[in-house]
């Protein structure tokens, strides 16, 4: 397992795709290195790009209103996308990019090791539960692989451009919430037995 410091130095001035053209700023992560919780997103945009941090435009704010729902806060968490660079027009992903950038992802997933991992949208989801499934089939429902829980939840920029969707986010935070709640309970009563054993 490699420290996130020591991932950031790996990358470096990363030119492992052609994405580093066209990019200002690489976008590497930011957020709680201990967190539970830890959500990742698809690929900078236009204003994650200019300042070097993932989720801090309008899909961004959006996110931080729905962590509330899941009595969260932006500073508990830690956030990364499945590329580190944006690429040019907000278009998807394309293959070559995730693979050769996907190696970051897994190492700082094993770095900050997080109970529970929040995939947002269709890229995420189907990297980390390796599936070609579509998120509306995924989302709704803890996955779990190894040793974590995965809730798929739709792309919050996908709620912005269609409204219909804002409820299932509500409820997919609500969601997030609970099993929040069951695991900080389980480990109150895992700490309670030892006490008393
Ligand atoms: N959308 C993403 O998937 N990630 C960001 O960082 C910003 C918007």
């Amino acid at each position: 397992m490699i420290a996130l410091d020591d991932i950031m130095v790996e990358i470096g001035d990363c030119h492992r795709c052609s994405l580093a053209q066209t990019r200002t700023n690489l976008v590497f992560g930011v957020g709680n290195p201990n967190a539970e919780v830890m959500f990742i997103g698809e690929a900078p945009g236009e204003k994650e790009d200019l300042g070097a941090e993932p989720f801090i435009g309008a899909a961004g704010k959006y996110l931080n209103s729905l962590l509330a729902l899941a009595g969260l806060k932006r500073e508990e968490i830690y956030i990364a996308n499945v590329l580190k660079c944006r690429p040019p027009g907000n278009r998807d992903p394309r293959p070559e990019e995730i693979e050769s950038c996907t190696p970051f992802l897994r190492e700082q997933v094993r770095a900050i090791a997080p109970p529970i991992l929040v995939t947002l949208g269709r890229f995420a989801t189907q990297f980390i539960l390796k599936t070609d499934r579509g998120i509306t089939g995924l989302r709704g429902q803890v996955h779990i692989t190894g040793a974590f829980s995965v809730l798929p939840i739709f792309h919050p920029a996908a709620a912005i451009y269609d409204r219909n969707k804002e409820p299932i986010m509500e409820e997919d935070f609500r969601l997030l919430g609970r099993l929040l709640a069951k695991r900080r309970e389980e480990r109150t009563e895992r700490t309670v037995h030892k006490e008393l054993s």
